[in-house]
């Protein structure tokens, strides 16, 4: 055992630092949760609506925005693909989108408000990367299947409807981003009707 003389006067100073440190911290927590009910114009501009002008887009080719930081794909399918799209469900993980990936107005086979658009969020539902739109070469990753997304980090597939294809390692079907035709050539993402 110890004979050594207790320092009080040292452990006083180090409980009254303590304290001390504690409260500052507490002020910095404070801070921020306030400054959150005050979002400045440039973290709306970021979360706002994104006007997208689709008029020149070829049938198979894929344009992308940004919403919310995000990349979002807008892929104009050909007839071809558009019919080829009820063949794949015995290859999918969830063929009827039941896990609720998508808007009500999206919840069909297509996943779509307009057949030959579709819309999605570009992220993979495992670990976020973005996959790769391969329009012609995609059998070599699924056979019989013509046009897909392939995720190059760890090798998970999507059909031209988002949807996930068994054994892969992401979990479900690419997200549908709320998003409202204004016309024919426009369509606006991130708001729909009643959503914004
Ligand atoms: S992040 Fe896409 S497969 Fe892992």
């Amino acid at each position: 055992m110890s004979n050594a003389p207790v320092d009080t006067g040292r452990r006083r100073f180090l409980t009254a630092a303590t304290a001390v440190v504690g409260g500052a911290g507490a002020v910095a927590v404070a801070v921020p949760f306030i400054k959150s009910w005050n979002p400045s114009a440039k973290a709306k501009a970021a979360g706002a609506p994104v006007e997208v002008n689709i008029s020149k887009v070829e049938p198979g080719q894929l344009i992308r925005v940004e919403w919310r930081g995000k990349p979002v794909w807008v892929v104009r399918r050909t007839d071809a693909v558009i019919n080829e799209l009820p063949t794949h469900d015995g290859k999918l993980r969830d063929p009827a989108s039941v896990e609720m990936q998508q808007p009500d107005y999206a919840t069909n086979p297509l996943r779509s408000i307009k057949p030959e658009y579709f819309i999605a969020v570009g992220i993979c539902t495992h670990l976020g990367c973005s996959p790769t739109y391969l329009p012609d070469s995609f059998g070599e990753q699924v056979e019989g299947v013509t046009s897909g997304f392939f995720c190059p980090c760890h090798g998970s597939k999507f059909d031209m409807a988002g949807r996930v294809f068994q054994g892969v390692p992401a979990p479900l079907n690419l997200v549908i981003p709320p998003h409202q035709y204004v016309d024919d050539g426009t369509v606006i993402i991130g708001v729909d009707k009643g959503v914004a």
